[in-house]
């Protein structure tokens, strides 16, 4: 059936071992720099504010739940790359294994995870701005400074802070300025500092009897919380696009993979235990800058505008990732004839995908300025999580139609680690709200009635259609 057709992996895995191709240069220590660089941003340093009041101090094991479904997916992941280490992430893996249909739907699905985290990561980028200004005694009139229905009770027009970061570093990526591997880590340092920070200061505040009760909503506030701080790990998947540059796939990968998110993990727990232990969870609620908060509560007001800081720097990196990510898959699937071709052309003076790239930047600016976080957060979890469903069954079914293919990293535990990677992640997917599963389904709908009515004829593999 022509709608299963796959490319084929023998010439994309000779392709990308071929002499020639990019320097590899990359060792362990610089892929957990850049997993941590997009992964640390508005999961942490917004959403616990929301996760807090849905789980109470138990929000300690939300992270918990969220990071084992991230586990057992990531190695689902570091397998694929290790085995086939070629740009367009899983969109590029599913069009060699599951075949186009299941390709396109994941690469129209990563259009909510990398393109909607751009939008969402900026409007909690604007959050942190905005309480920043504050600090200066500056402020925005409040009809700029949120979506429509944002603050409950207050009128606003939209989000001009977060549209701005949008158009700003659309900007930067069309003229081409890379996060280059220097200024990441840098980044990464200062991020990782500011966590810190907050660990060592917030934890002198901390009052035991704040986590009391500990699980005010039950099993089902922990696993609701889980869904949403879900987002706090999307990004480790971005190390796998760095899969041909790496030195040693295959020990490489899965140390860059899993260690950054052990690492976020880690750090994400503590800092849930810290937060509500300084300030009773109820305080959070409609709070969108709840690590400087906690500070703030504690009077520590010095460290709380670090916190900013920080968390503002740390949230451009991972918008730029994003975005960077959103277009180099709107490229691949174009190329592949299965977008129109514009999307990868190629700008002949800054040599970057300009028309991709301004595309992402406007209609994903657009949408941070007008639709609310906790909106966009759903919405790119559902995504997200239906990809690592996809990828988790993908390497399972790889491994039946081809046993014999070389795998650099081989995922632990197969067919089991798999399945558990989709029980985890599905579970979380049922604690999504009704509202999301109806956009999503409507999602999904949207892509099959594009793919049926207009990528399947012009997809490079269609009979007739010349390849480029
Ligand atoms: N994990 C990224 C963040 O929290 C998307 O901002």
């Amino acid at each position: 059936m022509s709608i299963f057709r796959t490319k084929n992996l023998d010439t994309m895995v000779a392709d990308s071992r071929s002499p020639g191709g990019l320097k590899k240069v990359l060792g362990p220590t610089d892929l957990i720099f850049m997993g941590i660089g997009a992964i640390v941003g508005t999961g942490i340093f917004v959403l616990t504010g929301t996760g807090a009041v849905t789980a109470g101090p138990a929000l300690t094991l939300s992270f918990v739940v969220a990071a084992l479904a991230c586990c057992f997916a990531a190695m689902c992941y570091a397998e694929f790359a290790s085995t086939v280490p070629v740009a367009g992430s899983i969109y590029t893996y599913s069009y060699a294994t599951l075949g186009e249909i299941v390709a396109w739907m994941i690469g129209w699905d990563l259009l909510l995870e990398y393109g909607l985290a751009t939008s969402a990561v900026s409007v909690g980028w604007s959050g942190y701005f905005q309480s920043l200004l504050s600090g200066f005694g500056l402020g925005l009139p409040t009809v700029l400074t949120a979506a429509p229905g944002a603050l409950p009770g207050v009128e606003t027009w939209f989000n001009l802070p977060a549209l701005v970061i949008m158009l700003v570093l659309t900007t930067l990526l069309s003229w081409g300025v890379r996060e280059s591997a220097r200024l990441n880590n840098i980044l990464v340092v200062i991020k990782v500092s500011v966590v810190l920070l907050f660990i060592v200061v917030g934890a002198k505040h901390v009052q035991p009897a704040n986590w009391q009760p500990f699980m005010p909503f039950g099993v089902s506030g922990v696993m609701s919380a889980a869904a949403l701080v879900f987002f706090a790990f999307i990004g480790f998947d971005a190390v796998t696009s760095a899969a041909e540059e790496v030195k040693r796939p295959e020990r490489d990968l899965p140390i860059g993979i899993i260690g950054s998110l052990v690492i976020c993990a880690v750090l994400y727990v503590v800092v849930a235990a810290i937060m509500t232990g300084i300030v009773p969870y109820q305080k959070f609620l409609g709070i969108d800058h709840p690590v400087s908060l906690a500070l703030q509560y504690a009077g520590e007001n010095w460290f709380a505008g670090f916190v900013d800081l920080g968390a503002i720097l740390g949230m451009t990196t991972v918008i730029l990732v994003m975005a960077y990510g959103q277009t180099r898959v709107l490229y691949a699937m174009s190329r592949d004839g299965l977008l129109p071709k514009r999307l990868s052309s190629i700008n002949p003076k800054y040599g970057t995908p300009y028309f991709a790239t301004w595309t992402v930047g406007i209609i994903f600016g657009v949408i941070a300025a007008f639709v609310p976080l906790g909106v966009l957060a759903e919405l790119i979890n559902i995504g997200t999580l239906a990809a690592f469903c996809l990828v988790s069954v993908a390497v399972i079914v790889l491994r039946k139609k081809r046993p014999d293919l070389h795998r650099a990293f081989r995922c632990p535990g197969v067919p089991l680690v798999p399945i558990l990677a989709i029980v985890f992640c599905f579970a979380l997917m049922t604690f999504l709200s009704k509202t999301t599963w109806i956009a999503f389904g409507i999602w999904l709908v949207l892509g099959l009635v594009i793919y049926f009515g207009y990528a399947r004829r012009r997809a490079l593999l269609h009979p007739g259609n010349a390849p480029a």
